[in-house]
């Protein structure tokens, strides 16, 4: 066998090397799913996180003929579960769900284990979820005129759930209190479902949490309604004035939640769970439940993983300044 015989031998068991390769690849991802999806929750069963992912875990095992399990990790504001997930097998069978705390997380923790913007794949954007501000029924005040007047009066008697730094209670509490100029005692939970528990029986004072979980809370006459956290009224609380129109100047919270797995998941895995995320977005199930529940789905042209991408890249540039201007910071 000559030179050129050898070398064209070679390149020829080179290609079936190759096309043999990449034919299992495209069978792996072909066949994706073949067993359970982990989908995890940084904070405490039963919370808004916990609630959206169940609506959306339980469409999706529908489209990809798989469970998603849904699992909660809790602690550190939702970093021990980002850092669980960035850490996973990049094989499409771990993903995270987040909100605005992977964008404060860099601003808050002086040693994160990760880097939000690079150590992920990035699934898509979900769902925007506005707050309320809620005072237990045992709490004097009945407004929000009465809350700030009380708030400046009794301060750091008043008892503020936090779900942790990084949390979006945490983030609510954070400008209150400097809106307000009063502080508060921040009463620590692994997340705000057990918060509620404990507003609803009175331990606690005041919770700044999501509607996804208050609104069903808010019309059973449950929980007192001081007032919303974004820029305008909403159609579901009409009487419920905006925290800014009360005089807390400038005060805007909107919770945005997205999907997140390890990096390196191959891009046809991550465009299958992609599709089942979108699909389950167009689900009539999950579309008035979430709609019940006061959240707005993104629009389609925002399901997608370079949309997350630069919506986080956006709120890290936006919550930096504002968090280190109230010097909270974790080691
Ligand atoms: C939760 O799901 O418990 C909340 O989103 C926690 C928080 O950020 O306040």
């Amino acid at each position: 066998m000559n030179f050129t015989q050898t070398l064209r031998g070679a390149l020829i068991a080179a290609g079936l090397v190759t096309a043999l390769m990449s034919g299992s690849i495209a069978t792996a991802a072909d066949a994706y799913p073949t067993r359970p999806i982990s989908l995890i929750v940084p904070f405490a069963a039963g919370g808004p996180t916990d609630v959206l992912a169940r609506v959306l875990a339980a469409s999706m095992t529908k489209n990809l003929g798989q469970t998603v399990v849904v699992e909660n990790r809790l602690g550190a504001g939702g970093t021990v579960a980002a850092g669980v997930v960035a850490k996973a097998a990049p094989d499409g069978y771990t993903f995270l769900i987040h909100h605005n705390g992977m964008a404060t997380a860099p601003t808050l923790y002086r040693k994160l284990p990760f880097d939000v913007l690079t150590d992920f794949s990035y699934v898509t954007l979900l769902a925007d979820v506005p707050m309320t501000l809620l005072g237990s029924k045992k709490f004097p005040p009945n407004t929000m005129v009465e809350f700030i007047k009380y708030a400046k009066e009794n301060g750091d008697k008043i008892n503020l759930a936090n779900a942790g730094l990084g949390a979006v209670s945490q983030l609510c509490g954070t400008l209150l209190q400097q809106a307000l100029g009063t502080g508060f005692t921040s009463i620590p939970y692994s997340g705000t479902g057990p918060a509620m528990t404990a507003l609803l029986g009175g331990q606690l004072d005041v919770l700044c949490d999501q509607t996804t979980q208050t609104l069903p809370q808010i019309k059973a006459d449950k929980v007192k309604l001081y007032g919303v956290t974004t820029a305008e009224r909403l159609a579901s609380l009409p009487d419920a004035p905006t925290l800014r129109e009360s005089g807390l100047k400038d005060f805007e919270i909107v919770v945005w939640h997205g999907i997140y797995g390890p990096k390196g998941i191959p891009p046809a895995i991550l465009a299958r769970f992609n599709e089942a995320v979108k699909a389950a977005l167009k689900d009539p199930a999950v579309t008035q439940k979430i709609e019940e529940l006061g959240a707005v789905i993104v629009p389609e042209s925002k399901q997608n993983p370079a949309a997350l991408q630069a919506w986080l890249t956006a709120e890290i540039a936006k919550w930096g300044p504002l968090l280190k201007a109230a010097n909270q910071y974790a080691d």
